[in-house]
């Protein structure tokens, strides 16, 4: 840690971190009087506070800062030791110290990286990368490798193991392969719906798990290898498939090992997508799809290494999550895209960022001095405009939006289109501006005392960034969700936590085995739920 920052240890570093933000935190006020409204009548602005790589545009020039205020966060930045944790994440690094391991997922899509991987992981990744492809490209033509019909696919995963990869299908899809279904909870609703439909003769099923002991995909798994069995018998085993860290536990599940792809440790779930996860995708969309998100993604990758830390693109955002989650305190983050294809990256960047920063711990194992990763949530817009935006404009809490919108749709209707995204500027505009109470006097027309006023007037000095791209194929995609993965390491070296673990799911998951026992009357719950325990068992 030390050698990666100008301090000395890290003490040294969490006060130099608490120093920082307060000279932020003390220059803030000056601008908060000064308010957002003000700052952007300024016309250079614009072009101060945006910048752009890989066919994104990010415009920040809605949020209340000026250029002294930014100096200061790309001076935390340096300080921070970004571009020295950045090269030893790229050079394979054990930066995910608390699992003894690199973070790579580059690797699976920037080649040039497969020189850092450890051991002989380079190759096998190379083969598995390879037999996902060419897997993908029978399924997409509607086979099985011996030759067996497929028209559908059921991802079975949960986690990093199915949302980035249903995100992707939403995004692109649906594509001229098999139509795919997606079961993650354990809720066996959907499930039990999908065996009632679906013909087992023409299905596929394919099991995520990075870890194959996740009892979610387990049971789901273990269901679903039943329902092709009784269908067609020692034929079923032909349909079932797995990507995973482990292929002898998955072929204690039944599944082939011939079926198995191989997913590396040095891969997170959240950031797994790019991966044998993905087949699914790969199989509907086509392999060529694929690879241009792949193709994407290294884009932003190599921007990310070599684009100057004032036009970095996820450094910048980074840094402006930074300043508001640390310097203004606002406790969330809403996602909103104007685009129907990206109605899942809310609950995609909901894993990437609150699985990877909400941590207490540094990584030297103190408390941490200052929040981490602010509660992030969303809604498509213009839907999300006639739910979460009346708080937005009027609530309590400033809640700092990022906007996602594309210049050039994939239909032909002008007109509704420019309908969305003039929907989109007009509530940046709004939650900038907001409406001052004489404004709203004035073009309500009302009288000095007239208490409509009150309610209808808007206090503003609601940031929103917008991330605008040219248009939404699989390359803009690939290097979108590949700048969100940046922004959140960079947000992480800034903070001193680990990126790459996830503890905090453990816990709850462990006691369920004994809850599980409880709910069975095989023993005594934790005293916490044994009423609910009890009511259960009584209503059941
Ligand atoms: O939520 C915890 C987690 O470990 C995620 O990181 C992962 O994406 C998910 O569970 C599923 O895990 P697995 O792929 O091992 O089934």
């Amino acid at each position: 840690m030390s050698d990666k920052t100008t301090s000395d240890g890290p003490k040294a570093d969490v006060d130099s971190l608490q120093q920082q933000l307060a000279m932020l935190q003390k220059y803030n006020i000056n601008l908060s009087r000064a308010g957002l409204a003000a700052l952007i009548e300024d016309t250079a602005r614009f072009g101060q506070f945006s910048a752009n790589a890989c066919g994104i545009l990010y415009d920040y020039s809605r949020v209340r800062i000026d250029q002294n205020a930014m100096d200061m966060l790309l001076d935390l930045a340096s300080s921070s030791g970004v571009a020295a944790w950045r090269a030893s994440l790229f050079a394979g690094e054990r930066v995910n110290i608390t699992e003894n391991r690199p973070a790579m997922h580059m690797a699976l899509r920037t080649p040039e990286l497969h020189q850092h991987l450890p051991g002989d992981d380079a190759s096998r990744l190379q083969k598995a990368q390879e037999a996902m492809l060419e897997l993908a490209a029978t399924l997409h033509r509607g086979q099985l490798p011996n030759g067996g019909e497929v028209t559908n696919i059921i991802h079975v995963g949960i986690g990093g193991s199915l949302l980035g990869t249903r995100l992707v299908y939403e995004a692109l899809g649906p594509g001229a392969g098999p139509a795919i279904h997606f079961v993650g909870s354990v809720d066996a609703h959907l499930r039990e719906r999908l065996m009632r439909e679906l013909d087992p003769a023409s299905t596929v099923v394919i099991l995520v798990s990075k870890s194959f002991g996740t009892p979610d995909t387990l049971i789901h798994g273990k269901r679903l290898r039943r329902w092709l069995e009784d269908a067609l018998g020692e034929g079923a085993r032909e349909r079932m498939f797995a990507v995973s860290g482990s292929v002898e536990r998955a072929e204690q599940q039944g599944v082939p090992g011939k079926n198995v792809l191989y997913l590396p440790d040095w891969v997170g779930g959240r950031y797994s997508l790019w991966s044998p996860v993905s087949l699914s995708v790969a199989a509907c969309l086509g392999p060529e799809q694929f690879t241009q998100m792949l193709q994407g993604a290294r884009d932003m990758d190599l921007h990310f290494q070599q684009a100057p830390k004032q036009e970095n693109l996820p450094v910048l955002v980074a840094l402006i999550g930074i300043w508001h989650r640390n310097v203004c305190g606002y406790p969330a983050q809403g996602v909103i895209p104007y685009d129907l294809r990206l109605g899942l990256l809310p609950s995609h960047l909901q894993q990437v960022i609150m699985e990877s920063t909400g941590k207490c711990t540094t990584l030297g194992g103190e408390p941490v001095s200052c929040a981490t990763a602010a509660l992030v949530f969303g809604e498509i817009g213009t839907d999300a405009q006639h739910s979460l935006f009346q708080a937005f404009h009027q609530g309590t809490d400033i809640v700092p939006l990022n906007l996602i919108g594309v210049v050039r749709p994939d239909h032909d209707d002008a007109e509704a289109h420019e309908e969305l995204l003039a929907n989109m500027l007009s509530q940046a505009s709004a939650l900038a501006r907001g409406r001052s109470q004489d404004q709203t006097r004035r073009e309500l027309n009302a009288s000095e005392n007239d208490p409509l006023v009150q309610h209808r007037s808007f206090a503003g000095d609601r940031p929103t960034e917008v991330m605008l791209l040219d248009q939404l194929g699989a390359r803009q995609l690939g290097s979108l969700l590949a700048l969100y993965e940046h922004k959140v390491f960079v947000e992480s070296v800034i903070w001193r936590v680990n990126a790459f673990d996830q503890w905090g799911v453990e816990l709850g998951k462990t006691m369920a085995a004994d809850v599980r026992l409880a709910l069975r009357g095989e023993s005594e719950p934790d005293i916490a739920i044994a009423g609910l325990v009890r009511e259960i068992r009584k209503r059941n």
